[in-house]
């Protein structure tokens, strides 16, 4: 039985990787699918398959899908561009007779709002569509999201955001690493649809609670307008597109759109996600 693993030279991807062996897979059944080789000597080290392929390259694709049983697309990163790249690798899949597709998509990504959002359902329609049965980990919001802005945050005693009093209900990013070696292990996936959020359901009031408790400085939460706030991203130097993605999915946390009390998470690692005060403390 072998299982590929795309954009393994990524967070999430490595994480899966790790979370597979720690299962009991053995590395040379794990085929890691990468764009970049240089990248990727750590995983070979270990003993896994590196197969390059770029998600953009269908013909290479195919030929890195050779034998495999169970494919985990991890989505892409460039932002624009998934549908089409997505399709090329599910394409890939077809024709390198694949047996179950498991996908990282976003939490509720068939009604959300998110500006994330539609890729992830146009790519899901898609493997909706296809002869391989697919299995939909649809991700909440990692809590390392907001280890980039924590140094800011606590300097300035504020957490700007425009979530309102929406609970998110986050995870660290390898609690869904886990979920997903997880699904990767077991049987009996295809056709099944995970809402994977954290334990811990907290509005940005209280994860700025969290961050005056990691930091012994006393921490408010600024509720911004979703206009205002993208304005202030771009103002501190973030690409127009990723402080309008950033205040969208807050926005999208207001309505509750990365909130879920669905268990499913942690029914597929057997505990309580990682709480946001041990992924942020790490970095204080
Ligand atoms: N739930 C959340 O909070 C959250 C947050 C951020 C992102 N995400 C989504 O979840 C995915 C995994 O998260 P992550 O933290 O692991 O992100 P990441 O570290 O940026 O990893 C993305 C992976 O995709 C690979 N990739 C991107 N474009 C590719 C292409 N054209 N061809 C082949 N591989 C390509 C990258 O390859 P390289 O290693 O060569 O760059 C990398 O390995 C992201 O890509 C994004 O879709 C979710």
């Amino acid at each position: 039985m072998t299982t590929a693993v795309t954009g393994a030279t990524g967070n999430l991807g490595g994480l899966v990787v790790d979370a597979l062996i720690e299962r009991g897979v053995a590395p040379a059944e794990i085929v890691a699918v990468v764009r970049n080789a240089d990248k990727a000597s750590a995983l070979a080290d270990r003993g896994v398959v590196i197969r390059v392929a770029d998600y953009s390259d269908t013909a290479a694709l195919t030929s890195a899908l050779a034998g495999v049983d169970k494919l985990l697309l991890v989505s892409g990163s460039e932002v624009g561009q998934r549908i089409a790249q997505h399709n090329n690798v599910i394409d890939a899949a077809e024709a390198a007779g694949v047996s179950l597709i498991a996908y990282t998509s976003l939490l509720a990504a068939d009604t959300s709002g998110i500006s994330l959002a539609p890729e992830h359902k146009a790519t899901e329609e898609r493997l909706t569509a296809s002869s391989i049965p697919a299995v939909f980990l649809r991700n909440g919001w990692y809590w390392e999201n907001y280890l980039g802005s924590l140094a800011q945050t606590i300097e300035s005693g504020v957490l700007l955001g425009a979530a309102g009093n929406g609970k998110l209900a986050a995870a660290s990013r390898a609690d869904f690493a886990e979920a997903a070696a997880a699904v990767l292990t077991l049987d009996g996936q295809g056709g099944k649809v995970y809402e994977l959020g954290g334990s811990e359901r907290l509005t940005y009031g209280e994860l700025a609670d969290v961050i005056s408790e990691i930091s012994g400085k006393s921490i408010v939460y600024k509720d911004l307008a979703e206009s205002e706030y993208a304005a202030i991203l771009q103002g501190a130097g973030l690409p127009d597109f990723v402080a309008a993605m950033l205040a969208s999915a807050d926005a999208g946390i207001s309505r509750g759109e990365l909130d879920t009390d669905s268990g499913d998470l942690q029914a597929l690692i057997g505990r309580a996600s990682t709480p946001a005060a041990q992924v942020l403390r790490a970095a204080v």
